[in-house]
C-alpha cells in the first residue's frame, strides 16, 4: 500500500518543459549541433558581466546565499523607483506565481485567466484545489472585458501574461488601464511581463503606474529571457509591501542562490546587452515572417516577445518530430489547446536559417 496523496493533486498534469538539447542528442543519437528553439531562452547567451559576476562569487559557495537579496533588490530598487519592500525576489517567476497561489487560494476560491495562458497558475491553482475559470481569447489575446465580468466574490486572483505565452501577442495599455479601472479591490490581478523587455511599443501597459496608485497587482519580470539567465533560475516582482509580506510568509529560504543573485546584479548594468539581444530578436522575427509567408497553409502571429507561434493546417506533433530528426527542437502547443501549432524561439541568425530550411524540407515550401 502507498500513501495516498492529496485527491485534487491525481489530476494534474506536471508542466512539460520544451526539450533540453542533451535529452534529444541522447534519445535520437543526433550526431552534429543540435539547436534549441523550444523553450525562449535568449540565444545570445549571458551577459559577459553576469559572467564575471558568476566566476567572482564561485569561491564563496559554502555560503548560504543573503536570504533577503539585498543587494538585487537595491539594484531594482534603484532601476525601477521602487521601494525595496515592495520587491520580492524568486527562484524564476514562476515560483513568484505559486507562492501568490499558496498565500492567497483557499479550496474552492477562483483564479480567472485566459484559456490559452502560460500553464503554471493553472497548476498551482490545481495543486490549492482551486476553482480554475479560463476565459476564451478573443482575436488571439486576452478578451479582458469577459475576464472582468467573470470575476465574483471567490475571485481571489486574476492572472495576465502579456505578452501571452504562447501566442506572442498583447493587451494594450488603454485595455489595461480600464480593466484596471474596474477590477474590484478584493482581487490580486498578476500581470506577468516575462517577454517586456523585448517591448518597444508605445501600447504596451506601463504597469508600474498600477503599483504607484496602490491597486492590488503583482507585477512579475524575469531574468530567463532578454538577460539570458534561464539557468540560473531568478525572476522578481513588484507589488505592495503587504502583498508582498503575504508571499513571504510562504517562501522557501535561500530560494534564490548565491550565484543567481550575482548573476543578476551585473546582468542589471549591462544595457549593451539587453540592446543587442533585442535588435537581434527584432531581425529574427521579421526573417521569419517573411520566409513563413512564403509557405502554403502556415499561419502565424507577430510577436511582441522572442518566440513565434506558427499554426499548420495538420497537427504539428508530426511537423515537430521531424524537424527534431533535422536536429532543430521546437515546441508543440496542445496543452495550451492548439494541436495543429508550434511556438518557436527567436535564435540567431544561423539558427533561425537552419529552421526555417528544415521547415521547408517539411512541410514543402
Ligand atoms: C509568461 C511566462 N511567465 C513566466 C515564465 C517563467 O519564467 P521563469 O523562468 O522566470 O520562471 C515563462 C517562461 O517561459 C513565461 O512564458
Amino acid at each position: 500500500m502507498l500513501p495516498v496523496p492529496r485527491t485534487n493533486i491525481e489530476g494534474i498534469r506536471p508542466y512539460k518543459p520544451g526539450k533540453p538539447i542533451e535529452q534529444v542528442v541522447r534519445e535520437l543519437g543526433i550526431k552534429g549541433p543540435v539547436i534549441k528553439l523550444a523553450s525562449n531562452e535568449n540565444p545570445l547567451g549571458p551577459s559577459p558581466r553576469a559572467l564575471s559576476a558568476l566566476r567572482r562569487v564561485l569561491p564563496e559557495l559554502h555560503y548560504y546565499p543573503e536570504d533577503s537579496c539585498f543587494q538585487l533588490r537595491a539594484k531594482l530598487s534603484a532601476t525601477y523607483k521602487v521601494d525595496p519592500e515592495s520587491i520580492l525576489i524568486g527562484n524564476g517567476s514562476a515560483e513568484l506565481i505559486m507562492m501568490a497561489c499558496l498565500a492567497y487560494l483557499e479550496p474552492g476560491d477562483e483564479l480567472v485567466m485566459s484559456d490559452h495562458s502560460f500553464m503554471m497558475a493553472r497548476i498551482d491553482a490545481a495543486i490549492m484545489n482551486a476553482r480554475l475559470v479560463e476565459v476564451p481569447t478573443l482575436e488571439y489575446t486576452h478578451d479582458l472585458e469577459r475576464m472582468l465580468a467573470s470575476i465574483t466574490s471567490r475571485t481571489k486572483i486574476v492572472y495576465i501574461d502579456n505578452p501571452i505565452n504562447p501566442l506572442g501577442t498583447i493587451v494594450t495599455k488603454e485595455a489595461l488601464n480600464e480593466f484596471m479601472a474596474k477590477v474590484p479591490e478584493h482581487v490580486l490581478v498578476i500581470i506577468d511581463e516575462a517577454y517586456s523587455e523585448y517591448i518597444t511599443s508605445r501600447d504596451y501597459p506601463k504597469s508600474l503606474d498600477y503599483y504607484n496608485q496602490n491597486k492590488s497587482v503583482l507585477i512579475l519580470h524575469t531574468f530567463s529571457k532578454v538577460y539570458g539567465l534561464a539557468g540560473l533560475r531568478v525572476g522578481y516582482g513588484f507589488a505592495r509591501p503587504e502583498i508582498i509580506g503575504c508571499l513571504g510568509k510562504v517562501r522557501l529560504p535561500f530560494d534564490v542562490s548565491r550565484a543567481a543573485q550575482a548573476a543578476a546584479v551585473a546582468a542589471l548594468d549591462d544595457k549593451r546587452h539587453v540592446v543587442r539581444s533585442r535588435q537581434m530578436n527584432e531581425a529574427g522575427k521579421e526573417f521569419f515572417y517573411r520566409e513563413l509567408k512564403k509557405l502554403n497553409k502556415v499561419f502565424f502571429l507577430k510577436s511582441f516577445a522572442n518566440f513565434v507561434f506558427i499554426n499548420f493546417a495538420v497537427d504539428s506533433q508530426e511537423i515537430f518530430d521531424e524537424l527534431q530528426r533535422r536536429g532543430v527542437i521546437t515546441r508543440t502547443v496542445k496543452e495550451y489547446k492548439f494541436p495543429n501549432a508550434l511556438r518557436v524561439s527567436v535564435g540567431t541568425p544561423t539558427e533561425n536559417k537552419r529552421f526555417i530550411k528544415a521547415l521547408c524540407e517539411v512541410v514543402g515550401s
